[in-house]
């Protein structure tokens, strides 16, 4: 298997802050893999590092087989495109493209071949000579893709390149940006602290948190198997609902405490004598006949967008159903609930890990 970039042990500080713990990474050659988590997590700057741009404090950074620490940014071969396009505004869209390679010496037809090339890979034949103020955001953000392509790099490193988008834009973008990785057989190392970005463009997704890496895994892994409570309700949105419970009386139950206490039987044993924190999406609760119902939950109140349904009971803590279609309900009213077991995520209240118990 060859991977194309390999972190291992990587430790960064600041002064005396440490802002990446020991981080062990490895990316395919062709594959897609998204940074994610919360603002300050340390996603740019493990990007940053990657290119050079940060020196790394210990451990390891191997490109293409070559180790990397200290090699300055352009003898990398890594491509970085950012939030901010950064296009020389007193250049033509033709002159952004070729600049990085008029200063290696490239011969000026040979440039203007490679970027007519490239623009029509990415869509820009007809703007080459436009000025970056003559275009619009996804086209600027097309010429700093292309600009990233015409040097053929080992990997393409992304930083939010779309969160100065509008809402449409940046859903189109994603798949421009997919589709273009894809046809190009490149390798792309993806920042973003949108998850939902993450889950739809990425192979591997990479979820962060104070420096560390919380977990990593193939998007619907992260989703179905969450390592933690931070995971769980990092990833999916609505976000998981989490409620305190314990073991009931004969172990195969949970006392659920939502203000009220309820209990539910799940036919697999529970852990005794310990706090329990138990996880349900709001897609795996669902409205059922009396007689099924495993839960009976106020309603607080309801939000209709056409195709979905959101209810929000009236419990504490608060529970957030998501249902396909709509639901005659109206604040006030009790729903009988039910779940599959199986969707039932189990976690330990004081470390906040998962309890595999459940998954027999
Ligand atoms: N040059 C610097 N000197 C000192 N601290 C820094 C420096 N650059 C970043 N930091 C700190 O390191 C941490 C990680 O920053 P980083 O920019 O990597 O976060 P991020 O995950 O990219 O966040 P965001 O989503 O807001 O862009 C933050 O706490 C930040 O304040
Ligand atoms: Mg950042």
């Amino acid at each position: 298997m060859t991977h194309q970039i390999e972190l291992s042990g990587v430790n960064k500080y600041y002064g005396t802050y440490h802002a990446l713990r020991d981080i062990d990474l490895r990316i395919k050659k062709g594959s897609f893999v998204a940074l994610v988590g919360p603002s300050g997590c340390g996603k740019s700057t493990l990007l940053r590092s990657l290119a050079g741009l940060e020196s790394i404090s210990a451990g390891d950074l191997v490109i293409a087989g070559e180790r990397m620490n200290g090699v300055p940014p352009r003898k990398r071969d890594l491509a970085m495109v950012f939030q901010s396009y950064a296009l020389y505004p007193h250049m033509t869209v033709e002159e952004n493209l070729t600049y990085s390679l008029r200063i290696r010496g490239m011969k000026k037809a040979d440039a203007r071949k490679a970027a007519e090339e490239v623009a029509a890979t990415t869509g820009l034949s007809n703007l080459l000579h436009r000025y970056p103020r003559e275009l619009s955001g996804g086209q600027r953000q097309r010429v700093a893709m292309s600009r990233a392509i015409i040097r053929h790099p080992k990997a393409f490193l992304f930083d939010e390149p779309l969160s100065n988008l509008d809402a449409a834009l940046r859903v189109h973008m994603r798949k421009e940006i997919r589709s273009l990785h894809d046809r190009l057989g490149a390798t792309s190392v993806y920042v973003t602290h949108d998850q939902i970005e993450a889950m739809t463009m990425a192979d591997h997704v990479v979820v962060m948190r104070q420096g560390i890496i919380e977990q990593q895994g193939a998007p619907l892994d992260l989703y179905d198997r969450p390592v933690n409570k931070f995971v769980a309700g990092f990833i999916g949105s609505p976000a998981m609902n989490f409620i305190p419970a314990e073991a009931g009386v004969d172990n195969q139950t949970l006392v659920l405490d939502l203000g009220t206490r309820q209990t539910i039987r799940i036919g697999r044993e529970v852990p005794d004598g310990r706090k329990l924190i138990v996880g349900l999406r709001p897609e795996h609760l669902m409205p059922v006949s009396e007689d099924q119902a495993m839960l009976r939950l106020p309603v607080g109140s309801v939000e209709n967008t056409g195709a979905t349904t959101y209810i929000a009971t009236a419990t504490n803590p608060e529970l957030i159903l998501m249902l396909n279609g709509r639901l005659p309900v109206r604040p006030g009213d009790t729903i009988p609930i039910a779940f599959d077991p199986a969707h039932l995520h189990l976690f330990d209240a004081e470390s906040e890990m998962r309890l595999d118990i459940l998954d027999a």
